[in-house]
């Protein structure tokens, strides 16, 4: 079930995100956060450093699972999803380094590694799951056409995917071709969900999300399904949705 709140600006988006989370670290512990790259929650990342920084909010009984990271890139590079996780959060928040759970990239047997990162994942009970979304309807990576009952597993990016995550590398030849991403499985068996979603490029994918026939071509139409997701959107990405 959704709960729908549009905003005029970027910044009230990330207010809202930040406090449904906030309020999480605040009430439960120990708590189990379900994280999320991308632009969209790095205002929501901002708020909660500052929060910590003036109010204290302690994040000692937080745990951690990211939702993907990519494959192929050298450990530490600045677009590892790690880096990416290390700069907008985990470096200024209390978080202790061992409750930090990233999907595994580098070792030679990633299947296995998946099938325990799902395990661990199901097994922490996540109370809040982040989540943007792509162009293409994607959540995590899980492009279209992943089954609806997939786990952790390597998915290779589709082309229009890279083309939107291009623009964080030097040219579409760095993007990599594969990620880990939690499987659909893992996100829906989060608690609660809150997924922002910022610009004109959502705005198809938002309204498929919320009217659309659910159908594995659109991964985020499983959402429907959930009891408990919280929609944040600027404007232009809810233009499409009747008023
Ligand atoms: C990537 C990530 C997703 C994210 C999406 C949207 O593909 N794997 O988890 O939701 O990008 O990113 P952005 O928020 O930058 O639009």
């Amino acid at each position: 079930m959704f709960k729908i709140h549009v905003y005029k600006s970027v910044d009230e988006v990330s207010q809202k995100a930040f406090e449904i989370v906030k309020k999480i670290v605040d009430v439960d512990h120990p708590v189990t956060l379900g994280l999320a790259t991308g632009s969209s929650p790095v205002g929501m990342y901002a708020r909660l450093v500052e929060d910590h920084e003036k109010n204290g909010t302690s994040y000692k009984q937080v745990s951690s699972y990211n939702l993907d990271e990519y494959v192929g890139l050298p450990k530490g590079h600045l677009q590892s999803y790690l880096s990416f996780m290390n700069e907008n959060l985990f470096d200024y928040v209390d978080i202790p380094r061992q409750n930090i759970h990233m999907p595994s990239a580098h070792s030679d047997d990633l299947k296995k590694d998946a099938q325990e990162y799902s395990k661990a994942v199901l097994a922490a009970h996540v109370d809040v799951q982040v989540l943007g979304i792509g162009s293409n309807g994607h959540i995590g990576f899980n492009e279209p056409g992943t089954p609806f009952d997939s786990i952790t597993h390597v998915v290779a990016l589709k082309e229009e995917t890279r083309q939107d995550n291009a623009r964080f590398f030097n040219s579409i030849d760095e993007v990599p071709e594969y990620a880990v991403s939690m499987g659909i499985t893992e996100i829906m068996a989060a608690k609660k969900i809150v997924l922002i979603a910022i610009g004109n490029k959502k705005a198809l994918a938002v309204k498929e999300m919320i009217h659309g026939k659910i159908r594995e071509e659109v991964p985020c139409t499983i959402l429907q399904k959930h009891p408990d997701v919280v929609l944040i959107l600027d404007k232009e990405a809810a233009s499409l949705l009747d008023d």
